[in-house]
């Protein structure tokens, strides 16, 4: 085994990630920093990040408006003390990336280009074209090699936290070119390693985002918050569920059914815009876009396809130069993977999982209440996106509280003693699991894709757009079946070298984990709040669910359900309104 030692441990190498370790080498820079990553850290998902990041910079525009969208687009659920300092903090984070060389989109006058976005009521999405995660990737990668104090390891796959004391001190990870195990101790360990699409089988997720660092927060004993709120983006391309960002809306895109009318009109969204204006009812919220989808199939008006129902959207009208100016990046996904050209074709579209509400539960400095363990961006939950996120913030999201977090972690890292090096004995027992469970495993019979397909078919038919007690409750039988099952898998690929089935069988086990925590927690919440809808319950119940869901691991391995209250400032709970 390869030991190594280190003061700030980051398990993550994309925005929230680097953003993190740049912040404690810039805080504390005598201290050393090591940034861990499944994949080399220009290809975590960040880089796929389309339509823009939301921040205030415009006149006529506030924070107190970017807070409320936020609050009410969240349906009370967020922590309006973390969305105040989020919006606060925002903009600052965002001309630092323009200093750092960010090539966000401009005015003709110069100035920083912003567009509307779903759910915003003022124009505060800054983007790079629709390449925006691309372009903030790369600013905070070149940005993060200035710093000698960032070593990286890349390509390593983390296993396990180590925990001593009540403390977070290390990890065990794979080094995946050559399999050997390495421990690496830390004062504090921040976790980065964003959402958990993959547990469905239709998301805009790349095959990396299995909720790795959710699942070893949660083994170690951590609480995930809000874990059923699963927000599905309206526009994904039927098959590959790739996105298509929420920008061709924002610069004027249509969602018309198979009558060739624009139905959002029907679902007190707005009204019909002869061309972009900001409160397009094509702008409304990811949920309610969402669930109008499923209504129009209700009433038969979606068209039937090979990869099942979907609506059109519509771009043409925009024109081929705005098109290949402000949307390239759609042009060419629609070249490549539905073989037309948006020009001059609509595009086809239907509701496809994007994003996690939920994750670690995090303080809004990223500490969880396990010392010496953070979380920032999508695997944490701090949380600003309460029940329903809206687009753009996510992008800012990783900025403010990557730095947040990177901070904390440092100014505790400066004041703790090093890691018990008794810990060490953990990470041997570690191997051996390793080794005795996957590596060396013979027998069984069970295949990793055959569970992998099951788990992702109970979670689309249980805990998609609508929900009810009934289809819950088998999925809680059914993910049990599942646990069961897994025990029994079939390995072949006993070599060292980028041992891929192996990982594999190791994002599996935490994807089956995190999928009994979304159940869990969708069970439980007898209501409907933003992306959570119940059939059974249609209605918001402030009365007893004004509040976040906290799931524990318990002895059994099945996930306790727990509850904090919302933290309310100065936004009483209202109405959701977006179409007058
Ligand atoms: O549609 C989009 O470009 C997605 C943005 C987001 O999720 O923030």
């Amino acid at each position: 085994m390869d030991t190594f030692s280190c003061d700030v441990l980051v398990v993550g190498g994309g925005g929230a990630g680097l953003r993190a370790a740049i912040a404690v080498a810039e805080t504390y820079p005598n201290l050393s920093v090591t940034v861990i990553s499944k994949v080399y850290p220009m290809r975590s998902h960040t880089v796929s990040a389309e339509g823009g990041a939301a921040a205030v910079i415009k006149s006529g525009d506030s924070l107190d408006e970017h807070a409320y969208d936020t609050i009410s687009g969240g349906d009370w659920m967020c922590d309006q003390d973390a969305v105040e300092a989020f919006v606060r903090e925002a903009p600052d984070e965002m001309l630092q990336l323009e200093h750092w060389g960010c090539p966000w989109s401009r005015e003709p006058d110069g100035h920083i280009a912003v567009r509307p976005f779903g759910g915003m009521k003022n124009q505060r999405t800054w983007f790079a074209a629709d390449k925006t995660g691309f372009h903030m990737l790369h600013t905070l990668f070149q940005t993060s090699l200035k710093y000698d104090g960032i070593r990286r390891h890349d390509e390593c796959f983390v296993t396990k936290l180590l925990m001593d004391d009540g403390r977070c001190q290390g990890l065990v990870a794979i080094e995946q070119a050559t399999g050997k195990i390495q421990a690496i101790t830390a004062k504090a360990v921040i976790l980065c390693t964003g959402g958990c699409g993959k547990i469905f089988p239709f998301t805009t997720n790349a095959s990396i985002k299995n909720g790795d660092g959710m699942a070893l927060a949660y083994r170690a004993g951590a609480a995930l918050k809000d874990m059923e709120f699963v927000q599905y983006h309206p526009t994904g391309l039927p098959f590959t569920g790739i996105l298509i960002t929420e920008a061709t809306r924002a610069e004027g895109g249509w969602l018309l059914n198979k009558d060739g009318y624009r139905y959002l009109q029907d679902y007190d969204l707005g009204t019909p815009q002869p061309k972009p204006v900001l409160r397009s009812m094509e702008l409304g919220p990811r949920d309610r876009l969402s669930q109008a989808f499923m209504k129009e199939q209700e009433k038969g008006r979606t068209i039937k396809g090979p990869y099942g129902d979907y609506v059109h959207l519509d771009i043409r009208h925009l024109g081929a130069q705005v098109i290949d100016t402000k949307l390239p990046f759609v042009r060419e996904l629609c070249l490549k993977y539905a073989g037309l050209d948006p020009v001059k074709e609509m595009i086809p579209v239907r509701p496809v999982v994007h994003y996690m509400m939920g994750g670690i539960h995090t303080d809004i400095h990223g500490a969880t209440p396990m010392p010496g363990l953070y979380a920032a961006g999508e695997a944490a939950c701090v949380s600003i996106n309460g029940a329903n996120r809206l687009g753009s913030n996510s992008l800012t999201e990783l900025l403010v509280f990557g730095a947040r977090s990177g901070k904390a972690a440092a100014a505790f890292a400066s004041g703790q003693r090093a890691p018990n090096p008794s810990v060490l004995a953990q990470a041997q027992d570690e191997q051996r699991r390793l080794e005795g469970h996957f590596l060396h495993k013979t027998g069984g019979t069970e295949r990793i894709a055959t569970l992998r397909v099951a788990m992702q078919d109970i979670m689309e038919q249980s805990a998609g757009i609508y929900r009810d007690a009934s289809a819950l409750r088998q999925a809680v039988t059914k993910l049990g079946q599942l646990q069961e099952r897994f025990h029994n898998l079939a390995l072949d690929d006993h070599s060292y070298t980028f041992n891929t089935e192996l990982t594999s069988a190791l994002e599996l086990s935490y994807m089956l984990d995190l999928a009994q925590v979304i159940i869990a927690s969708a069970l439980q919440r007898q209501e409907s709040r933003g992306s959570h809808q119940r059939n059974d319950y249609p209605g918001r119940d402030d009365g007893k669910f004004l509040a976040h869901s906290v799931a524990y691991r318990a002895q059994d391995g099945s996930p306790r359900i727990e509850y904090l209250p919302v933290k309310i400032t100065r936004w009483p709970p209202g109405q959701r309104v977006y179409g007058r």
